[in-house]
Protein backbone atom coordinates (compact mmCIF):
# COMPACT_ATOMS: atom_id res chain seq x y z
CA UNK A 1 0.00 0.00 0.00
CA UNK A 2 2.77 2.23 0.52
CA UNK A 3 2.87 4.72 3.03
CA UNK A 4 -0.01 7.43 3.47
CA UNK A 5 -0.18 10.67 5.30
CA UNK A 6 -0.85 10.31 8.82
CA UNK A 7 -3.45 13.03 8.96
CA UNK A 8 -5.82 10.72 6.52
CA UNK A 9 -5.52 8.53 9.39
CA UNK A 10 -6.11 10.93 12.52
CA UNK A 11 -9.36 12.37 10.70
CA UNK A 12 -10.53 9.12 10.31
CA UNK A 13 -10.27 8.36 13.77
CA UNK A 14 -11.44 11.75 15.17
CA UNK A 15 -14.72 11.36 13.04
CA UNK A 16 -15.26 7.94 14.48
CA UNK A 17 -13.66 8.54 18.12
CA UNK A 18 -11.24 6.07 18.53
CA UNK A 19 -7.32 6.38 18.55
CA UNK A 20 -4.27 5.25 16.64
CA UNK A 21 -1.15 3.75 17.72
CA UNK A 22 1.77 5.83 17.57
CA UNK A 23 4.58 2.99 18.29
CA UNK A 24 7.90 3.87 18.30
CA UNK A 25 10.37 1.37 16.71
CA UNK A 26 14.08 0.48 18.28
CA UNK A 27 15.06 -2.11 15.72
CA UNK A 28 14.43 -4.85 13.29
CA UNK A 29 12.10 -6.71 15.98
CA UNK A 30 10.33 -3.58 16.82
CA UNK A 31 8.91 -2.81 13.47
CA UNK A 32 7.86 -6.28 12.83
CA UNK A 33 6.41 -6.98 16.08
CA UNK A 34 4.40 -3.70 15.81
CA UNK A 35 3.36 -4.14 11.99
CA UNK A 36 2.66 -7.96 12.06
CA UNK A 37 -0.02 -7.03 15.40
CA UNK A 38 -1.66 -4.26 13.25
CA UNK A 39 -2.08 -6.53 10.28
CA UNK A 40 -3.71 -9.42 12.50
CA UNK A 41 -5.93 -6.63 13.94
CA UNK A 42 -6.39 -4.88 10.72
CA UNK A 43 -5.84 -1.64 12.89
CA UNK A 44 -4.19 1.51 11.23
CA UNK A 45 -0.53 2.20 12.35
CA UNK A 46 1.68 5.04 13.33
CA UNK A 47 5.16 3.71 13.13
CA UNK A 48 7.35 7.02 14.89
CA UNK A 49 11.24 6.79 15.12
CA UNK A 50 12.68 9.79 17.50
CA UNK A 51 16.10 11.07 16.33
CA UNK A 52 17.78 8.86 18.72
CA UNK A 53 16.12 5.50 17.44
CA UNK A 54 17.13 7.29 13.59
CA UNK A 55 20.74 7.76 14.92
CA UNK A 56 20.78 3.88 15.92
CA UNK A 57 19.38 2.28 13.37
CA UNK A 58 20.95 4.55 10.87
CA UNK A 59 18.52 6.82 8.06
CA UNK A 60 18.48 3.98 4.96
CA UNK A 61 17.59 1.38 7.30
CA UNK A 62 14.89 2.63 9.18
CA UNK A 63 13.14 4.09 6.04
CA UNK A 64 13.97 0.92 3.62
CA UNK A 65 13.12 -1.52 6.42
CA UNK A 66 9.79 0.59 6.64
CA UNK A 67 9.09 0.23 2.76
CA UNK A 68 10.23 -3.33 3.00
CA UNK A 69 7.50 -3.59 6.11
CA UNK A 70 4.25 -1.63 4.05
CA UNK A 71 5.10 -3.02 1.07
CA UNK A 72 2.26 -5.52 0.90
CA UNK A 73 0.62 -4.62 4.11
CA UNK A 74 -3.14 -4.20 3.69
CA UNK A 75 -3.55 -1.26 6.50
CA UNK A 76 -2.56 2.48 5.97
CA UNK A 77 0.26 3.22 7.99
CA UNK A 78 2.36 6.47 8.21
CA UNK A 79 5.67 7.09 8.99
CA UNK A 80 6.06 9.64 12.09
CA UNK A 81 9.06 11.55 13.22
CA UNK A 82 8.85 11.78 16.79
CA UNK A 83 9.96 14.76 18.53
CA UNK A 84 11.79 16.60 16.25
CA UNK A 85 14.10 18.96 17.41
CA UNK A 86 14.84 21.31 14.37
CA UNK A 87 14.13 22.17 11.06
CA UNK A 88 16.86 21.02 9.56
CA UNK A 89 16.06 17.33 11.09
CA UNK A 90 12.70 17.76 9.95
CA UNK A 91 13.40 18.47 6.29
CA UNK A 92 16.09 15.45 5.96
CA UNK A 93 12.94 13.48 6.99
CA UNK A 94 10.69 14.56 4.55
CA UNK A 95 13.09 14.64 1.85
CA UNK A 96 13.90 10.66 3.12
CA UNK A 97 10.23 9.41 2.67
CA UNK A 98 8.98 10.26 6.32
CA UNK A 99 4.84 11.18 5.58
CA UNK A 100 4.93 12.64 8.79
CA UNK A 101 6.59 14.62 11.04
CA UNK A 102 6.66 16.15 15.18
CA UNK A 103 8.00 19.76 15.63
CA UNK A 104 8.57 19.81 19.31
CA UNK A 105 9.18 23.26 19.97
CA UNK A 106 7.96 23.09 23.59
CA UNK A 107 11.30 24.21 25.16
CA UNK A 108 10.43 27.82 23.39
CA UNK A 109 8.15 30.72 24.85
CA UNK A 110 4.72 30.73 23.29
CA UNK A 111 5.16 33.22 20.48
CA UNK A 112 8.47 31.37 19.52
CA UNK A 113 7.22 27.81 19.47
CA UNK A 114 4.53 29.33 17.00
CA UNK A 115 6.69 30.76 14.80
CA UNK A 116 8.97 28.05 14.74
CA UNK A 117 6.58 25.30 13.95
CA UNK A 118 4.71 27.63 11.25
CA UNK A 119 7.38 27.53 9.36
CA UNK A 120 7.47 23.67 9.31
CA UNK A 121 4.04 23.49 8.68
CA UNK A 122 4.74 25.52 5.33
CA UNK A 123 7.04 23.40 4.38
CA UNK A 124 5.54 20.31 4.93
CA UNK A 125 2.05 20.66 3.81
CA UNK A 126 3.62 21.68 0.91
CA UNK A 127 4.35 18.43 -0.17
CA UNK A 128 1.66 16.67 1.48
CA UNK A 129 3.64 15.45 5.08
CA UNK A 130 1.47 15.94 8.16
CA UNK A 131 3.30 17.94 11.34
CA UNK A 132 2.04 17.19 14.76
CA UNK A 133 3.42 20.03 17.36
CA UNK A 134 3.98 20.31 21.07
CA UNK A 135 2.21 22.69 23.32
CA UNK A 136 3.08 22.73 26.38
CA UNK A 137 5.74 20.37 28.22
CA UNK A 138 5.73 16.93 28.46
CA UNK A 139 7.96 15.76 31.75
CA UNK A 140 10.37 12.85 31.83
CA UNK A 141 12.79 10.65 29.97
CA UNK A 142 13.07 9.84 26.45
CA UNK A 143 16.26 9.32 24.22
CA UNK A 144 18.33 12.11 25.45
CA UNK A 145 15.85 14.48 26.08
CA UNK A 146 15.20 14.78 30.09
CA UNK A 147 12.05 16.91 31.71
CA UNK A 148 12.17 17.88 35.20
CA UNK A 149 8.85 16.99 36.58
CA UNK A 150 8.88 20.56 37.86
CA UNK A 151 10.07 22.16 34.63
CA UNK A 152 6.86 20.06 32.35
CA UNK A 153 4.36 22.70 31.91
CA UNK A 154 0.41 21.74 31.33
CA UNK A 155 -1.17 22.87 28.19
CA UNK A 156 -3.00 26.11 28.61
CA UNK A 157 -6.70 25.76 26.74
CA UNK A 158 -6.95 29.11 25.78
CA UNK A 159 -3.23 28.97 24.09
CA UNK A 160 -4.45 25.78 22.53
CA UNK A 161 -6.87 27.86 20.07
CA UNK A 162 -4.29 30.36 19.42
CA UNK A 163 -1.58 28.11 18.58
CA UNK A 164 -3.38 26.25 16.17
CA UNK A 165 -5.29 29.19 14.66
CA UNK A 166 -1.62 30.78 13.95
CA UNK A 167 0.41 27.28 12.96
CA UNK A 168 -2.02 25.12 10.89
CA UNK A 169 -0.72 21.99 12.44
CA UNK A 170 -2.59 18.89 11.75
CA UNK A 171 -2.80 17.25 15.31
CA UNK A 172 -1.66 18.80 18.77
CA UNK A 173 0.39 17.06 21.41
CA UNK A 174 -0.99 18.26 24.70
CA UNK A 175 0.29 18.00 28.41
CA UNK A 176 -2.21 16.94 30.89
CA UNK A 177 0.06 14.60 33.07
CA UNK A 178 1.72 11.98 31.60
CA UNK A 179 5.27 11.93 31.14
CA UNK A 180 7.91 9.85 29.09
CA UNK A 181 9.32 6.93 30.82
CA UNK A 182 8.78 5.07 33.89
CA UNK A 183 6.12 6.40 36.34
CA UNK A 184 7.13 6.61 39.99
CA UNK A 185 3.17 5.96 40.84
CA UNK A 186 0.31 6.47 38.84
CA UNK A 187 -0.04 9.62 36.78
CA UNK A 188 -2.74 11.64 37.64
CA UNK A 189 -4.45 12.96 34.24
CA UNK A 190 -6.16 16.59 34.24
CA UNK A 191 -9.47 15.08 32.56
CA UNK A 192 -10.85 18.73 32.80
CA UNK A 193 -8.24 20.37 30.86
CA UNK A 194 -8.81 17.84 28.07
CA UNK A 195 -12.53 18.54 28.13
CA UNK A 196 -11.49 21.97 27.53
CA UNK A 197 -8.73 21.67 24.88
CA UNK A 198 -11.08 19.24 23.29
CA UNK A 199 -14.24 21.77 22.96
CA UNK A 200 -12.43 24.37 21.41
CA UNK A 201 -10.21 22.50 18.93
CA UNK A 202 -11.90 19.89 16.70
CA UNK A 203 -8.54 18.14 15.57
CA UNK A 204 -6.83 15.36 16.77
CA UNK A 205 -4.75 15.35 19.99
CA UNK A 206 -1.76 13.58 20.51
CA UNK A 207 -1.45 12.12 24.56
CA UNK A 208 2.58 10.93 24.70
CA UNK A 209 3.63 9.19 27.30
CA UNK A 210 1.17 6.23 27.49
CA UNK A 211 3.23 3.28 28.81
CA UNK A 212 2.14 3.13 32.58
CA UNK A 213 -1.14 5.18 32.21
CA UNK A 214 -3.95 3.11 33.72
CA UNK A 215 -5.84 0.99 30.53
CA UNK A 216 -9.37 3.21 32.18
CA UNK A 217 -7.52 6.26 32.25
CA UNK A 218 -6.05 5.91 28.60
CA UNK A 219 -9.90 4.31 27.30
CA UNK A 220 -11.30 7.75 28.95
CA UNK A 221 -8.76 10.31 27.00
CA UNK A 222 -9.75 7.97 24.09
CA UNK A 223 -13.39 8.77 24.79
CA UNK A 224 -12.62 12.62 25.57
CA UNK A 225 -11.07 13.80 21.85
CA UNK A 226 -7.48 11.58 22.24
CA UNK A 227 -6.72 10.46 18.37
CA UNK A 228 -3.23 9.05 19.04
CA UNK A 229 -1.25 7.65 21.70
CA UNK A 230 2.10 6.95 21.76
CA UNK A 231 3.85 3.73 23.59
CA UNK A 232 7.08 3.07 23.65
CA UNK A 233 8.68 2.10 27.12
CA UNK A 234 6.12 -0.67 27.89
CA UNK A 235 7.14 -2.16 24.53
CA UNK A 236 10.42 -1.75 25.36
CA UNK A 237 9.78 -3.76 28.97
CA UNK A 238 8.26 -6.36 27.10
CA UNK A 239 10.99 -7.06 24.87
CA UNK A 240 13.23 -6.91 27.46
CA UNK A 241 11.55 -8.82 30.43
CA UNK A 242 11.25 -11.97 27.57
CA UNK A 243 14.92 -11.82 26.92
CA UNK A 244 15.17 -12.02 30.69
CA UNK A 245 13.11 -14.39 31.57
CA UNK A 246 14.78 -16.84 28.38
CA UNK A 247 18.09 -16.31 29.88
CA UNK A 248 17.48 -17.24 33.60
CA UNK A 249 15.85 -20.40 31.86
CA UNK A 250 18.85 -21.10 30.28
CA UNK A 251 22.35 -18.84 30.68
CA UNK A 252 24.04 -20.74 27.48
CA UNK A 253 21.97 -19.51 25.01
CA UNK A 254 23.78 -17.88 22.42
CA UNK A 255 21.95 -17.59 19.09
CA UNK A 256 20.25 -14.11 19.22
CA UNK A 257 17.00 -15.38 17.00
CA UNK A 258 16.31 -17.77 20.09
CA UNK A 259 15.67 -14.63 22.67
CA UNK A 260 14.96 -11.77 20.19
CA UNK A 261 12.24 -13.95 18.21
CA UNK A 262 10.62 -14.57 21.11
CA UNK A 263 11.23 -11.02 22.10
CA UNK A 264 9.32 -9.80 19.26
CA UNK A 265 6.28 -11.96 19.71
CA UNK A 266 6.57 -10.53 23.30
CA UNK A 267 6.10 -6.85 21.48
CA UNK A 268 3.09 -7.75 19.24
CA UNK A 269 1.10 -9.25 22.12
CA UNK A 270 2.17 -6.11 23.92
CA UNK A 271 0.93 -4.13 21.02
CA UNK A 272 -2.33 -5.89 19.88
CA UNK A 273 -3.48 -5.06 23.60
CA UNK A 274 -2.96 -1.49 23.64
CA UNK A 275 -4.76 -1.66 19.81
CA UNK A 276 -7.84 -3.64 21.83
CA UNK A 277 -8.09 -0.27 24.37
CA UNK A 278 -7.48 2.28 21.46
CA UNK A 279 -10.40 1.47 19.34
CA UNK A 280 -8.34 1.02 16.62
CA UNK A 281 -9.39 -3.12 15.67
CA UNK A 282 -11.17 -3.45 12.41
CA UNK A 283 -10.31 0.01 11.83
CA UNK A 284 -8.04 -0.30 8.95
P1 LIG B 1 6.58 6.27 26.59
O1 LIG B 1 7.96 5.80 26.26
O2 LIG B 1 6.48 6.79 27.97
O3 LIG B 1 5.56 5.26 26.26
O4 LIG B 1 6.30 7.54 25.66
C1 LIG B 1 6.38 7.41 24.28
C2 LIG B 1 6.18 8.71 23.62
O5 LIG B 1 5.42 9.55 24.06
C3 LIG B 1 6.92 8.98 22.39
O6 LIG B 1 6.80 10.29 21.95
Amino acid sequence: MGLVPMADILEKANDEYYAVGGFNINNMEFLQGIIWAAEETNSPLILQASEGAIKYIGMDYVINMVKAAVRDTHIPVALHLDHGSSYEVIMRCIREGFSSVMYDGSKYPFKQNIRLTKEVVKAAHSVGVTVEAELGKIGGTEDDVDVDEKDAKFTKPEEAEEFVEKTGVDALAIAIGTAHGVYKGDPELDFDRLEKINSSLNMPLVLHGASGVPDEDVRKAVSMGINKVNVNTAFQQAFTAKIKELFDKDPELYDPRKYCGPARDAISEAVKEKIEILGSKNRA
